[in-house]
């Protein structure tokens, strides 16, 4: 992803894409809205993403809502303006052998089929964010798979690999802050925030705390049986 800002300055996004292209092995894509300010116009952005095509890109993630360079805060402008899926479509379909991946307030599972019919990817934000449980869901409908991991099954695999990571040298809070919504809608949820904020959100926080996590979700997962 570039600064928004960069929308405006198509051949210097282009001259770093280029840069990048050559110096790397792995490919290279880009992230950018599909406007900015007062320009929200297809042939802007299919000229913008045709130079970046001419330098060697050939996968790109649309936020389907415009960026608004002044004025709005950029937590704001995640909601404002309207999103503009259509745009994405007509980039795909004037470009079909693009890659091209659509963003932009997807979360179900609905939504997603119906946006895979129109481009090659779909990619989610906040929702996955505030409820990465949902992924379960994702994998079965939309990739086949038959696994329905439980929230416990999950956080073992979670332990191990902190533990692992841990060995690395990487922060604990580093892996754990990214798993407040594990809970996300069911009881317990407010535990599980509460013993990560107490125990792993801290720079320094110890691996030894992590031992409790267990506890907690096994107390989270009776809970939650008894209630269904
Ligand atoms: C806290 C937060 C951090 C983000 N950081 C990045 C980032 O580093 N790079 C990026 O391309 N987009 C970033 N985004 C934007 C998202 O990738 C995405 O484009 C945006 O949230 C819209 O998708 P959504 O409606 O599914 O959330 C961020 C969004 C949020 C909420």
């Amino acid at each position: 992803m570039f600064g928004a800002c960069l929308m405006r300055e198509p051949d210097l996004v282009a001259e770093c894409i280029n840069s990048m292209v050559n110096a790397c092995k792995i490919p290279v894509t880009a992230k950018t809205r599909i406007g900015f300010d007062d320009t929200e116009e297809f042939d802007y952005l299919n000229n913008f993403i045709l130079k970046m095509k001419g330098v060697g890109c050939s996968t790109f993630i649309l936020h389907a809502r415009k960026a608004i360079l002044t004025g709005m805060s950029p937590k704001q402008n995640l909601n404002i303006p309207k999103l503009n899926y259509g745009m994405v479509y007509d980039i795909k379909k004037e470009n079909p052998d693009l890659e091209i991946i659509i963003n932009g307030g997807i979360s179900k599972i609905d939504e997603i089929k119906n946006h895979l019919t129109l481009c090659d990817g779909v990619m989610i934000g906040r929702s996955i964010y505030q409820n990465p449980y949902s992924l379960v869901e994702i994998e079965n409908e939309i990739f086949g798979t038959k696994e329905r991991p439980t929230r416990e099954e999950i956080a073992e695999k979670l332990l191990e690999y902190l533990e692992k990571e841990v060995k690395l040298g990487t922060k604990i809070n580093h892996i754990m802050r990214h798993t407040v919504g594990l809970y996300h809608g069911q009881i317990g949820s407010k535990d599980w925030k509460r013993y990560l904020s107490d125990n792993m959100m801290a720079r320094d926080s110890d691996f030894q705390k992590s031992k409790h996590i267990m506890t907690i979700v096994q107390n989270n997962e009776k809970a939650n049986q008894v209630s269904s």
